[in-house]
């Protein structure tokens, strides 16, 4: 039976992808991906790439068009069972179609650079989302957020803040993994929030009540 290699890239530099997953995109025909997680495999030859682009639903004509014949690696960052594309492919292709790589998770990342645990965590995804999601959760005591441009660290602060939220330490954990990986920390009780020089998408958040 074809199937379809759904590669988990870690944060986004080579040095965190497992020799399984580095093996899979080396061997692939055609990779598939975030221009983010294409960039750093674009120079390796013999192969063809597709970035994906909305509407989304192409990459699945893509697929088809190729996966009977060729290799077709999907490349996603950090783990694809956190918040990737995975859950759509499994709506067009049967399970049986899918091999999933694992990767390192950009939440692993960020928690083990703060030498903290994350099984007590509560994890969201504001990527692309409300905000209105942290209704249920303005008070937890260890909260990791996935974020985006919108829903950006400053956005999120105060977004807490104005629905009581008034102390806790913030961990902005920008391009980990990255050479220009930086970590700043805020506080909610602060008078004046200040995100520091330097911070730049792709961002996890990590709150804590201490
Ligand atoms: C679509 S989600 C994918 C999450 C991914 N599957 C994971 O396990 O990390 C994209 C979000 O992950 C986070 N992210 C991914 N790579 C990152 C990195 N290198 N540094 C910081 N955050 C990252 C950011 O919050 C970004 O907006």
């Amino acid at each position: 039976m074809a199937f379809i290699t759904i590669v988990g890239t870690g944060p986004g530099t080579k040095q965190y992808l497992i020799p399984e997953a580095r093996q899979a995109i080396e061997d692939a025909d055609i990779l598939i991906g975030g221009e983010r997680n294409l960039i750093p495999w674009i120079e390796q030859g013999g192969k063809k790439f597709y970035v994906i682009k909305a509407p989304v639903i192409e990459v699945v004509d893509r697929i088809k068009e190729h996966y009977e014949r060729e290799k077709v690696v999907v490349l996603v960052s950090g783990d694809p069972g956190f918040y990737s594309i995975l859950s759509f492919l499994t709506k067009h292709f049967d399970k049986e179609e899918l091999k999933v790589i694992p990767g390192i998770s950009s939440i692993q990342i960020a928690f083990a650079r703060l030498s903290l645990t994350w099984h007590d965590a509560v994890l969201l995804n504001l990527h692309g989302r409300s905000l209105n999601i942290l209704d249920n959760h303005l008070y937890e005591p260890k909260l990791a957020l996935l974020t985006d441009f919108k829903n950006n660290p400053l956005n999120i602060c105060q977004y807490l803040i104005s629905k009581g939220r008034k102390h806790g330490s913030v961990y902005i954990c920008s391009k980990l993994g990255y050479p220009e990986e930086k970590i700043a920390t805020l506080n909610l009780g602060e008078k004046k929030l200040l995100i520091p020089e330097g911070i730049a998408s792709p961002i996890v958040m990590v709150i804590i009540d201490e």
